[in-house]
């Protein structure tokens, strides 16, 4: 076993408020979310990723199977006696497959997951956000899981240094609970970002290793297209997985599943021909390549805080502990 997984609840998180878990209804606040372990259904050999990258990949996972070997057996505790679990992060364009690689690596580790995104912990209560992200950890301690924090920069983004007000002070709060429940976990924890830039420092040291994920190359989308039409889908005579891969380029795998399922569902309602013809799946390659130029993202720092008073139950917003870890 790679990981020694302690059962063991970390100082402060066991003080009772957290509740039996319930889900977050969305309207009375202040709830902790349900987080639930997941078993991986997609594998190592679902991920098509150029050669690059899968050895970035293959890395990263000896470093978590070697971890007992390399921390305990060969003492490197001594020289880092912090680091008790693995912390990776997967970064790269959208739809690349780091969702997928993260579930991958659990799949690989033979351990569920626990795929925990911001909108899930963040909460407009003061204090609540801290207790959902240990409340995320605890789940993941009880089930042995592997967290995985997807969208991650808006969780692990820079701490603010000017705090004035108690908005501030609350974002402060859960970074410095997400760095202390970093040192305290003792299992693998994978980050997936689209904005890496945006991560704090003190995040980007406690990170083991860093892969980055690439749009993929000509003869990636070759075998991307492979795999994304199925043998049952009905497919005209003129589809072709070489000029797709030819057609496709700046796409990620991610715009390719769209790309299959917009063109499939627009055979599926043409009664003269009901299968998927080359000039559906082009159509829908220039689509996805004018949705990108024309709708932009706004970055994820143009994020407001809001702040409300916390409901009752909730402890008042701790000014002071922020930069207590780093
Ligand atoms: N490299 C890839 N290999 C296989 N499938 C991919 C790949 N990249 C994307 N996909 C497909 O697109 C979907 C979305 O990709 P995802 O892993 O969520 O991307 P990301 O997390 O990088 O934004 C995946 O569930 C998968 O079906
Ligand atoms: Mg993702």
């Amino acid at each position: 076993m790679p990981l020694r997984w302690a059962m063991e609840r970390p100082p402060g998180s066991g003080d009772g408020a957290l509740g039996g878990g319930q889900p977050e209804n969305g309207s009375g606040g202040g709830n902790t979310p349900a987080f639930t372990p997941e078993t991986p259904r997609r594998a190592l050999a679902d991920l098509i990723v150029p050669d690059v990258v899968r050895e970035r990949v293959l890395s990263v996972l000896s470093l978590i199977e070697n971890h007992e070997t390399l921390f305990v057996t060969w003492n490197l505790a001594k020289i880092d006696p912090y680091r008790r679990g693995v912390a990776i992060n997967l970064y790269g364009p959208s739809g690349t497959g780091k969702s997928l690689c993260a579930e991958a690596i659990a799949h690989q580790t033979g351990r569920p997951f626990i795929n925990v995104n911001y909108a899930q912990i963040e909460s407009r209560y003061v204090g609540q956000t801290p207790k959902n992200i240990e409340a995320a950890f605890d789940a993941a301690r009880d089930a042995r899981a592997v967290v995985i924090f997807d969208e991650a920069d808006a969780l692990l983004g820079s701490r603010l240094s000017n705090v004035t007000q108690s908005a501030d002070h609350a974002v402060n709060m859960s970074r410095t609970t997400m760095l202390r429940q970093l040192d305290l976990f003792d299992g693998v924890v994978v980050f997936t970002t689209n904005y890496p830039k945006n991560y704090d420092a003190a995040f980007v040291r406690r990170i083991l290793a860093h892969v980055r994920f690439e749009l993929p190359d000509l003869e990636t989308r070759l075998r991307l297209w492979r795999h994304m039409l199925p043998d049952e889908l009905p497919c005209a005579d003129d589809v072709d997985s070489e000029i797709l891969a030819r057609e496709s380029d700046g796409l990620a795998g991610g715009d390719l599943v769209n790309v299959v399922v917009a063109a499939a569902t627009i055979a599926v309602n043409r009664p003269a021909q009901r299968r998927v013809r080359l000039a559906d799946l082009t159509a829908e390659i220039a689509a996805v390549r004018r949705a990108r130029a024309e709708v932009g993202k706004s970055p994820p720092d143009a994020r407001v805080v809001s702040w409300e008073p916390a409901p009752a139950g909730i402890a008042p917003d701790e000014a002071g502990t922020a930069g207590g870890v780093s």
